[in-house]
């Protein structure tokens, strides 16, 4: 699909001069926004506004963020100190998903060598992301049909992990375009997900789009679904990996993972490596971000709780590895309940990218 979630556009701004382009997921599927981002307030209130979202393309905004950043400063004649301040600030606007900082971190040693090293690399971050994707959708329906003996699977899936959240065809949907690519997909339950109903808007979206078999439930008939054997297999993203295992990803996450230990049921996690953090040791060590309690307590700007009543509204949850079966990267297939942990394989050889 032609879908992009986020690109640069080195002649399209107004002046004639590069600008960052974003699709405002706030407003899909009603309507299709483009919104220009020009300074780095704009690339910190599109992130926290949920218009660029998802682990990967946060990874893309952090790293093309660091562009405009430079394009600001030198509008702007910040010094090199102000430039610093203004890239940290787009690091910190989310603090769950690792590729966020990453991709800021992919940038943030070329800001001395000038803008065309700067945005050389942040269009690097957005190709590999699409590749990785690729490689580990592949990975990842190899080792589901490997073990799952049915002609065509029935997944289910949380919150969005499609071309929306990514620099390009998806990890969890990349799983599920991939078995549909195979001729082995059946039908895709795409759970809701809050604050703003990804699942609902954006999964659905992206399969209504591609003509693929779905339904949307709430969040909380997950469990029930995998339970009754309604689904083999369920398919989702990842915002941070620890070492050991455990996975950061949309809150409901966690129930789902729940879900699939009790009924024997695989939980595949798709993700490229950039969402895998050696440095934080296990789940414990991950910031879930609070989101204001007012997604909870209103919809769509209207009052649905009592006034008095106050919102509790973590974006994330965290699956303890015991509950992963798999991690589907590009690297390879990880296997966290069995042991088989993103420090196991790196120590067997693989290293983070710089
Ligand atoms: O709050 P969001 O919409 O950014 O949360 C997104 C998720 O939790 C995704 O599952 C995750 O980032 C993986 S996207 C490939």
């Amino acid at each position: 699909m032609t879908l992009s979630a986020i690109s640069w556009d080195e002649t399209g701004g107004p002046d004639g001069r590069g600008v960052l382009r974003i699709l405002d997921q706030t407003l899909l599927p009603g309507r299709s926004v483009h919104r220009e981002l020009r300074t780095v307030d704009d690339v910190v209130d599109a992130i926290q506004a949920l218009a660029v979202r998802g682990a990967p393309a946060l990874g893309v905004a952090g790293a093309m963020g660091g562009v405009v950043a430079l394009d600001e400063g030198e509008r702007e004649g910040w010094d090199e100190a102000r430039l610093a301040a203004a890239v940290d600030r787009v690091r910190a606007a989310r603090p769950t998903a690792v590729n966020l900082a990453w991709g800021v971190d992919r940038v943030r040693p070329l800001l001395a060598s000038g803008r065309a090293a700067v945005l050389a690399a942040a269009r690097e971050v957005a190709l590999e992301d699409e590749a990785a994707n690729r490689e580990l959708s592949r990975l990842g329906a190899d080792w589901l049909l490997a073990r799952i003996d049915r002609p065509r699977l029935r997944v289910l899936t949380h919150c969005n992990a499609g071309v929306l959240a990514t620099a390009g065809w998806g990890t969890a949907l990349g799983v599920v375009r991939e078995l549909r690519d195979r001729d082995r997909l059946e039908f895709v339950y795409a759970d809701e997900t809050r604050p703003l109903l990804q699942g609902a808007r954006l999964t659905a979206y992206e399969l209504a789009e591609e003509g693929i078999p779905h339904a949307v439930q709430v969040d909380g008939a997950a469990a029930s679904t995998i339970l009754r054997g309604l689904v083999d297999c369920a398919v989702v993203g990842a915002d941070r990996i620890a070492a050991n295992g455990d996975v950061a990803n949309k809150v409901g996450t966690l129930g789902v993972a729940l879900a699939c230990a009790a009924a024997g049921v695989p939980l595949l996690v798709a993700a490229p490596w950039s969402t895998v953090d050696l440095a934080t040791p296990d789940g414990d060590a991950v910031e879930v971000e609070q989101r204001p309690g007012e997604e909870v307590t209103a919809y769509a700007g209207v009052r649905t709780a009592p006034r008095v009543s106050t919102g509790f509204n973590p974006a994330f949850d965290v699956t303890p590895a015991r509950y992963v079966t798999a991690v589907a990267t590009e690297r390879g297939v990880l296997e966290p309940a069995r042991g088989l942990t993103p420090v196991g394989l790196a120590a067997a050889g693989a290293s983070r990218p710089e």
